[in-house]
């Protein structure tokens, strides 16, 4: 077996890694077909804050290790995550991504779906060669929680029934499982040893949670521009997030204005629905939630060894908990 060439880094720059992943992602999205090519280079340059890969690079200072094969996973979960991102643009019948036009928006439906079958496969191609079961069974096992996740979300749209724990079922699914990946991989290729992988896993997983009510929360509170799509797309959609469900325990006649809304119902109802959640203390509450998830990340970390990697890890915890986009 070859031995994993070893990228020596003294001290972990976190841009020149992104901007080495984003050389990788970029020849990774090279194809003969010249739709498939654009489209996912259309995606690929809209932006992204690529926070996978971060969490693989993270992760990865935790083991012996940061060799090419971690390098592999942090492109390939790129290469997932956008082809998750595409289908869900499908499925959510998206306009905008990233302040760009989606792309069944500026090509079509089938050329998305295509699209992110073909992102998909270069993510798996790209970890071919990685000669670790672990990894590949992980990464299939999350791709399959992912469909559920979304098949969920899409069964529950518009259900004023559901509960607080059918939302962090679904977040977990949808989106947790794959920054929990992350950084589990990112261990894995790594060579940490068991507990440490398994620590850096439910980190990933905490985070990932957090991620997702921030994002939930953002729908609401932040604006198109920041955004890149429309305020309030998740009620629109018939995506009941946690500010609503939380919001409808409180109070019984947002609750029965929710139970009775449905993909036809007015624009001034959906309006009113959205400013209504907007100036509520729900908004906190669901801070608050997402930050209990990230204290427990940042307690996780304090309980890893590898003194000198904990700072930068903490730093931008942080900053995804505290982020605007
Ligand atoms: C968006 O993910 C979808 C979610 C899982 C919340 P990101 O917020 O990581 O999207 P980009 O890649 O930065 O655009
Ligand atoms: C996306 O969740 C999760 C996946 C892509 C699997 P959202 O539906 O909240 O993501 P955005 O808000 O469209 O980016
Ligand atoms: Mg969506
Ligand atoms: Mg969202």
């Amino acid at each position: 077996m070859n031995q994993p060439k070893v990228i020596s880094v003294a001290k972990l720059n976190m841009n020149s890694e992104i901007k080495k992943i984003e050389k990788q992602l970029e020849q990774s999205i090279k194809s003969n077909d010249k739709i498939l090519e654009s489209a996912s280079y259309h995606l690929f340059s809209s932006g992204g804050k690529r926070v996978r890969p971060a969490f693989v690079i993270l992760s990865s200072q935790f083991g012996k290790e940061r060799n090419e094969k971690v390098y592999r996973v942090a492109v390939a979960l790129e290469l997932i995550h956008m082809a998750t991102l595409v289908h869900d643009d499908v499925i959510d019948k998206s306009d905008k991504r990233r302040g760009s036009l989606t792309i069944a928006k500026k090509w079509d439906q089938n050329t998305a779906i295509l699209t992110g079958n073909f992102l998909l496969a270069r993510g798996l191609e790209h970890i071919s060669n990685v000669e670790d079961n672990r990894v590949h069974n992980v990464i299939s096992n999350a791709i399959v929680e992912v469909c559920m996740g979304e098949l969920y979300q899409f069964q529950d749209q518009f259900n004023g029934n559901q509960t607080i724990t059918n939302y962090l079922r679904r977040i977990n699914r949808k989106t947790a499982l794959l920054i929990q990946l992350s950084t589990e991989v990112g261990a894995i290729a790594s060579g940490a040893d068991a507990k440490t992988i398994h620590n850096l896993k439910m980190i990933g997983h905490y985070i990932g949670m957090s991620f997702q009510i921030v994002d939930d929360l953002l729908d609401f509170t932040s604006t198109e521009k920041k955004l890149g799509k429309p305020v309030g797309s998740d009620l629109m959609n018939g995506h009941l997030t946690l500010p609503v469900l939380l919001e409808m325990k409180k109070n019984e006649e947002f609750k029965s204005l929710i139970q009775q809304l449905n993909a036809n119902s007015s624009q001034e109802t959906f309006d009113y629905c959205i400013n209504h959640v907007k100036n509520s203390n729900v908004i906190q509450q669901a801070q608050a939630i997402s930050d209990k998830y990230l204290d427990k990340a940042l307690y996780l970390i304090d309980q890893l060894e590898n003194e000198d990697s904990k700072p930068l890890f903490k730093k931008l915890i942080k900053k995804v908990g505290k982020r605007n986009v």
